[in-house]
């Protein structure tokens, strides 16, 4: 009786910082010094010097909502949109936003559109169901691979590249295979910081049509609940993960961020109050 009530004592203990570390809220407090301290270092990289950033594949979903948070945020003076199409804002913010449109299949013809940038978002991709096998290489591989081999020679010094949860380039199936060739390659090119987001499946509400990915969403929602970072990734996490990752001090080189440090980096960002949004805006 005495070792079973042990047992139970120790499993609680267990269970209990199991609990604490995961999944207990942190005080109002903490949110709020965390927050605070978040937005100062937001603030502090755009006061250090008038960096610029571009993004490709800003019409997606992680690049909707990269765009989204910048606008908001502002680390940047300057953001361009590198795209094939341009896009009609009605949100007065992002109808000034440079857009350039950009051939990517001979995309040795806009060098021009990518010198003197300092920072790099990729949310480039597609779908084999959409392009095609030799299409998906394409578009994740040769205008990414393109793209970033363009902005080194422009003078970039960090890019960002949106990859995925499990790729490994000595897979046997094509998404995996073909984004971890892209991952090795961008990495290898010497940026100054190369990070390489590899999220789990992104939960959003996607504007295009694909059923098979709104299923796995939907069966996926109370894993995303129980176990945030398990498999799972909201696209706002993403989104202030990058922007987070770009103004906090981190070793040069390259470096793969996994969907726990993404999670925990796009924290720091989440449950911003409006309001501290505005003052911290009027304070620019
Ligand atoms: N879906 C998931 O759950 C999931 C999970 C983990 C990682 N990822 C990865 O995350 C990345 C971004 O995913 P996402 O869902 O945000 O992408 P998305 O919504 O499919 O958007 C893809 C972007 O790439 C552009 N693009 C596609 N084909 C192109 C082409 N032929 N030429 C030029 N631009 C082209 C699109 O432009 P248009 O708007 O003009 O088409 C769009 O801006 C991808 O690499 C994906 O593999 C996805």
């Amino acid at each position: 009786m005495r070792l079973i009530l042990s047992w139970i004592r120790i499993l609680s203990v267990v269970l209990a910082s199991w609990w604490n570390a995961n999944y207990q809220n942190p005080s109002t407090e903490d949110v709020a010094s965390l927050l605070h301290s978040s937005m100062d270092l937001i603030k502090q990289y755009r006061q250090a010097a008038d960096k610029s950033c571009f993004i490709l594949g800003a019409t997606g979903e992680s690049g909707k909502a990269l765009v989204k948070e910048l606008v908001r945020l502002k680390p940047f003076h300057k953001v361009v949109l590198i795209g094939r199409r341009r896009v009609d804002y009605d949100n007065a913010e992002l109808k000034q936003l440079d857009q350039r449109i950009v051939d990517f299949d001979h995309l040795e013809n806009h060098r021009a559109d990518f010198q003197g940038f300092d920072v790099g978002y990729c949310c480039l991709g597609t779908t084999r169901g959409k392009s095609g096998a030799d299409g998906f290489v394409k578009v994740e591989h040769d205008y990414v691979v393109g793209a970033a081999r363009l902005a080194k020679e422009g003078g970039l010094q960090h890019f960002h590249l949106v990859s995925s949860m499990g790729v490994n380039e000595n897979s046997f199936l094509l998404y995996g295979s073909t984004k971890g060739r892209t991952d090795r390659e961008v990495s290898e090119m010497g940026f100054e910081r190369t990070s390489v987001y590899r999220p789990g499946v992104l939960m959003v509400n996607r504007e295009e049509s694909r059923p098979l990915e709104a299923i796995t969403r939907c069966v996926l929602k109370p894993v995303a609940y129980l176990a945030p970072t398990l498999i799972t990734t909201p696209i706002e996490t993403l989104a202030r993960a990058m922007i987070m990752n770009t103004v906090l001090e981190q070793p040069a080189g390259a470096e793969i961020v996994d969907n726990k440090r993404i999670h925990l980096l796009g924290n720091m960002l989440n449950n911003v109050d409006p309001h501290a949004i505005k003052d911290f805006k009027t304070e620019l």
